[in-house]
């Protein structure tokens, strides 16, 4: 397994999730090679809980990144857990057509292109 995918899995273990048990990983690579790690932030009202995946990405612009290669990531699912639709929404509008690897403990990995999750998709294109 690569750094990438090494960094969600241990980010993962970072997971703030007493209400659904379900610990999520993500690691976000920048055009500079430094990566960024989220993991799930829980809350007890449900819904202000924030996925993994846009704690990597808000954590990485607000440290100056603006440009990203990949993101890795990690649940510990035998059928790998995709992003949700807020996410590949925000992904989309941070990362564009980003390579998305996910992965589980157990080391599978899959390997996407976000476009293919996450077609026909709206931006600031049609503002
Ligand atoms: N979750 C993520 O962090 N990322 C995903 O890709 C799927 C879902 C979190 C949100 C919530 O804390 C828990 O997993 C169950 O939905």
């Amino acid at each position: 397994m690569d750094a990438l995918t090494e960094s969600a899995l241990t980010a993962r273990r970072n997971a703030h999730a007493p209400f659904s048990h379900f610990q999520v990983g993500a690691a976000l690579e920048d055009d500079g090679g430094r990566i960024h790690t989220g993991c799930n932030v829980e809350n007890a009202t449900y819904g202000l809980t924030v996925c993994a995946e846009r704690v990597a990405v808000f954590k990485a612009i607000s440290e100056g990144a603006r440009k990203f290669t990949r993101i890795a990531v990690a649940a510990d699912t035998d059928v790998l857990t995709p992003p949700c639709g807020a996410c590949r929404q925000i992904l989309w509008e941070f990362c564009g057509d980003v390579e998305l690897i996910l992965v589980n403990p157990r080391g599978k990995t899959e390997t996407f292109r976000l476009k293919d999750l996450f077609p026909r998709p709206f931006d600031a294109s049609f503002l």
